[in-house]
């Protein structure tokens, strides 16, 4: 038992040498001083075949074999931390003289999702559901559901993008395909908004686009009168364009509603006293909007004969325009940064 001694202390100096990382240390600590299998926890066991005298001094000799160990370890585990961490410290050192490098330019939002996120807030504060549909859509939602049967005259009023061997589908042509489709999920009483994209065969200039936005709105329940549609429709251009905006309303043809309207709000240049923007009218077009058809009422499977609703439809580009005096509609699209760094 006394050359073990002397064995584990030739050995755990040898090893101690070897010590050069933390995991070596705690793998050290381990062999030497671990609970279960440590080399001195094991000298420690076999005291038990001793007896008496003997016992008492091989006890001591351990004991005063642990202590000096266990000093030796501490200054090691001291020395190896300290070297750890001034390499650690050397490693990170910051070249404060290195040149710096060119700044990433941040994005930004474009300004219709600007404008999106503000219009959605307005409506969420009232109570609006925010929906949105597929911008490819099928004939039925885009036209026949909103009471522009096939073969009907109206259809001529939006040329649109059909897919090649799909004579069912085409590129949504305004955003009140949503509209049945809201009915049918969601039922009456309903109030929902819907900004997107939409797609027209058109020839572009500044004030035209083949892809533009529209902002749809569909109320529909009880009691909804053409005055609540005024009110909300007045709200939001004041929200828009200021509490001294005015909307102006004067009828129009809409398959979708009846009676339809054309809406118009006061020209922000000229506050209504007329300009070249406005053409010296004092107002600017920016949407339809009407009471909704009963037919469309009876394909979102809302009983048309005891609900009433109202719908508007918003050229969303339209708003944004005149919201920054923005004059070139193809700027939306263009991807040009010295447009879009300015919002
Ligand atoms: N969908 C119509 C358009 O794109 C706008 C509209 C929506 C008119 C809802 C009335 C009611 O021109």
């Amino acid at each position: 038992m006394h050359a073990s001694l002397i064995e584990i202390e030739k050995g755990f100096a040898e090893d101690l040498e070897q010590v050069r990382t933390k995991t070596d240390l705690e793998a050290f600590e381990e062999t030497y001083f671990g609970r279960k299998n440590g080399r001195l926890g094991g000298l420690m066991k076999e005291l038990a075949s001793l007896s008496g005298e003997e016992k008492k001094e091989m006890g001591q000799k351990i004991n005063t074999l642990k202590v000096d160990l266990l000093s030796r370890l501490e200054i090691k585990k001291q020395t190896l931390l300290g070297a750890l961490l001034e390499a650690e410290l050397a490693r990170e050192t910051i070249d404060v003289t290195e040149p710096r490098l060119p700044p990433v330019p941040a994005g930004r939002l474009h300004p219709l999702t600007t404008l999106q996120t503000d219009v959605e807030d307005f409506f969420s504060r009232l109570g609006f559901r925010i929906l949105s549909g597929p911008e490819l859509e099928s004939d039925y939602y885009n036209f026949t559901s909103v009471n522009v049967p096939p073969n009907h005259p109206a259809r001529d009023m939006q040329d649109t993008f059909y897919i090649d061997g799909h004579p069912d589908w085409v590129m949504r042509t305004h955003t009140s395909s949503v509209q049945v489709r809201a009915m049918r999920q969601y039922g009456a009483p309903l109030q929902m908004i819907s900004v997107g994209r939409v797609f027209r065969n058109e020839a572009t200039d500044v004030r035209h686009e083949h892809t533009f936005y529209q902002l749809e709105g569909l109320m529909v329940g009880k009691d909804i009168s053409f005055a609540n549609l005024k009110a909300i429709l007045l709200a939001l251009a004041k929200h828009l364009y200021g509490e001294k905006t005015d909307v102006r309303l004067r009828p129009k043809f809409y398959p979708f509603v009846e009676p339809g309207v054309n809406g118009e709000v006061t020209c922000y240049l000229c506050k209504g006293k007329g300009c070249r923007l406005c053409k010296n009218t004092g107002w600017l077009e920016i949407f339809g909007a009407g009471m909704v058809h009963p037919n469309v009422l009876k394909e979102g499977g809302v009983d048309a004969s005891t609900h009433t609703g109202f719908a508007f439809g918003f050229g969303f580009n339209r708003v944004a325009m005149l919201r920054y005096g923005i004059e070139d509609v193809r700027l939306f699209q263009s991807g040009d940064l010295r447009f879009l760094t300015q919002f």
